[in-house]
């Protein structure tokens, strides 16, 4: 049975990449890089990176292919899972090419538990033995990057996006939310008094970018850093944890 590993990448640094992930990146016959097009050529370019600095001496192959695009017009649900079979579809297409490769690896953005498909996609190949090495995921680069706790002492915390956070408003039961897949702000559907904000944006790499404080004094600025930084890089990707003041 062929092996299937997904290697947690971290968030940027090819540093973030742990001796577990480089030596599965060294023992792998295969490594597919996904392309997503012209917009989104860093993070192909960064693992093109992480496997120029992992690899030296090692006989791993490394084959490009295209992502499919998500068609966004009809119901959300209906379309990742269409999109889902069509990436499933393009690995087993790219690796059906190497007979010879018996251990095929991704690479994966922070790690495959949070927040990526990766595992799902998986699973709609049977065929193939899952394997996954942990990376250091997009919050533990915020926390880390603000040295700060995720949680207050003995209190939970919830993990949710930009989306649910506009529609449903602050989850019950919680002080402290972290907010990814964020493309628009979210923070701005809530009264920001009594809260702080810990934002980051491009953790881990060099246009790492921080800005902390009361929501009330740091949601312009965020606003307006984030569209200039958006602007100047053609993309962005950040994350942030609200807390409520006791
Ligand atoms: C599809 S999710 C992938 C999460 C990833 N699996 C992880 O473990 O962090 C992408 C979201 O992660 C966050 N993210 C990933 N990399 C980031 C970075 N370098 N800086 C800030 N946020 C990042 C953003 O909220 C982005 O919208």
């Amino acid at each position: 049975m062929r092996e299937l590993l997904l290697i947690g990448i971290g968030t940027g640094n090819p540093e973030h990449v742990t001796l577990a992930g480089v030596r599965a990146m060294r023992t792998a016959d295969l490594i597919l890089i996904p392309r997503k097009g012209p917009d989104k050529a860093d993070l192909a370019d960064l693992r093109h990176q992480i496997c120029a600095s992992a690899l030296e001496g090692a006989a791993t192959r490394i084959v490009e292919f295209d992502l499919p695009v998500r068609d966004a017009s009809g119901d959300y649900r209906t379309g990742v899972d269409a999109w889902h079979d069509a990436i499933a579809a393009a690995w087993g297409a790219a690796i059906e090419q190497h007979p010879e490769a018996r251990t095929v690896a991704l690479l994966i953005w922070g790690d495959p538990s949070l927040y990526d498909s990766s595992l799902r996609i998986a699973a709609r190949i049977p065929e193939l033995r899952v394997k996954v090495i942990p990376g250091i995921t997009a919050l533990q680069a915020l926390t880390a990057a603000h040295a700060i706790a995720v949680n207050e002492i003995g209190a939970p915390f919830i993990v949710t996006t930009g989306r649910q956070l506009r529609g449903q408003g602050w989850p019950a039961g919680v002080d402290t939310v972290a907010v990814m897949l964020d493309g628009s702000c979210s923070f701005q559907a809530l009264d920001p008094e009594g809260i702080d904000i810990w934002w980051g944006a491009y953790l881990g790499m060099a246009e790492e970018m921080l800005i902390s404080g009361p929501l009330a004094e740091r949601s312009a600025q965020i606003l307006s850093e984030r569209t200039e930084a958006r602007a100047n890089h053609g993309w962005i990707m950040d994350i942030y944890l609200l807390r409520r003041r006791r």
